[in-house]
């Protein structure tokens, strides 16, 4: 690889170990990938976030002992949060997963993170503008980065994450190259989605249907929203793998279809129709491996909600109460929760009987060891990857006004 005379000084040592250590992942990394250069990034978005993997607490221990700062602004995923432990009264903790996720977050405070503890940096002041390169990790996260900002990073992994973040660089290969961006799939919508639960069945559909690829949506409506957009990308990058797709006269790279193909033919096509999405609303449904009321738990907030959601969860909460065998859980970022708190909803929503934990995720949770083993849930990225490793629970997938009728009685 090409190193530029400053890279050159980073990978000698001249600006410490850990920048050394980092760069010298990068540059492998790039060698694997046949990357000829760097690319500047301007944002990060790690991942500091597995308490049940131990070799995660120690890498990023690593990188903060050896003295590492992050050299451009770094926002992080959600992690298991010491500070929601004691609001869990009658599921009592596990001290080895309190102890590393403690490890984990003094680790990545002590690098200079942005404390965001939040799989939606954009909403967070993470806000990578057109054409920048970045390195994000979070499947959700990067598709929204890629499709709706036009920004542009690889699907990150674990460990490249903190060294990109610390070198300020990443190896310059797939989507980061103009070349790799160009849509290979047409996907004609002659459905019109309206409602969250829609977005999410058409970007089950996408994902699977275009799995690997870079889909070009003809006929998005032009209601959509960026939240719509959030639900969708989340479960396409979920389903299939999808890091980025075109949405025609809405996403950055597709003012027209020839633009988004850059004048060039898809290799095949798809058409989501009324009867595809009846399929694939029987086939979510399929997902489900339980129905009936004998839930232990409903589970929210994946990704994370915004003000708006939050409200909607409210709203169909008020006047109700969880019934006192089911936890009610609702994951968001702490920023949201302020707003929402100032709003009302939060009250609305605690004193029904459901708990909010910021800056979390469910997956960090020791959900087997509190018992738990049916999940109710809103979120069709969590249906999909719910029961395996590492939580194997039975799941039910229905839309939020389901899952609070099936946890609460009415007052
Ligand atoms: Fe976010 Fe955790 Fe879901 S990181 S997207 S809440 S699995």
């Amino acid at each position: 690889m090409k190193l530029t005379k400053e890279e050159e000084k980073i990978l000698s040592g001249a600006y410490g170990e850990a920048a050394r250590l980092a760069m010298e992942i990068l540059t492998r990394l790039g060698a694997a990938y046949g990357a000829s250069e760097m690319a500047t990034i301007q944002s990060a978005h790690v991942g500091a976030v597995y308490p049940h993997l131990l070799a995660s607490v120690e890498l990023v221990e690593r990188f903060a002992n050896l003295g590492g700062k992050f050299a451009i602004p770094t926002t992080t995923n959600p992690s298991h949060q010491p500070y929601n432990f004691n609001r869990w009264k009658e599921f009592p903790e596990l001290i080895s997963l309190q102890e590393n996720a403690t490890r984990l977050k003094n680790a990545v405070e002590r690098l200079g993170v942005i404390p965001t503890y939040s799989c939606t940096p954009y909403f967070q002041g993470n806000l990578p503008r057109f054409g920048e390169n970045i390195s994000w990790m979070e499947s959700s996260a990067i598709c929204f980065a890629n499709s709706v900002l036009g920004a542009r990073t690889n699907r990150t992994t674990m460990g490249v994450d903190l060294a990109a973040a610390i070198a300020g660089r990443v190896p310059k290969f797939g989507l980061l190259l103009d070349e790799n961006r160009i849509g290979n799939v047409l996907v004609r919508m002659e459905f019109q989605p309206k409602t969250m639960f829609d977005y999410g069945t058409c970007g089950y559909l996408v994902g699977k249907l275009c799995s690997g690829k870079i889909p070009v949506i003809e006929n998005m409506p032009r209601h959509t929203t960026l939240n719509h957009l959030k639900r969708f990308g989340a479960t396409a990058a979920c389903e299939g793998g999808i890091a980025l797709y075109h949405a025609v006269g809405i996403t950055p790279e597709a003012r027209t279809a020839r633009e988004a193909f850059r004048g060039g033919k898809p290799e095949f096509e798809i058409k989501i129709g009324e009867e595809e999405v009846r399929k694939a609303v029987k086939e979510i449904d399929e997902l489900s491996t339980f129905k009936d009321k004998q839930i232990d738990a409903v589970v929210m907030g994946c990704p994370h909600p915004t003000v708006e959601e939050l409200k909607e969860i409210a709203q169909c909460l008020q006047g109700r109460k969880v019934r006192g065998n089911v936890k009610f859980c609702v994951f968001a970022s702490s920023e949201m929760v302020n707003w929402s708190r100032q709003m009302g909803y939060v009250d609305i929503i605690e004193a029904a009987g459901a708990d909010i934990l910021e800056g979390d995720c469910i997956l960090f949770c020791p959900t087997k060891e509190w018992g738990w083993k049916r999940v109710m849930t809103n979120s069709a990225k969590y249906a999909i990857i719910l029961p395996s490793d590492p939580t194997w629970l039975d799941v039910w997938y229905a839309d939020t006004k389901e899952c609070v009728e099936v946890a609460t009685t009415l007052e």
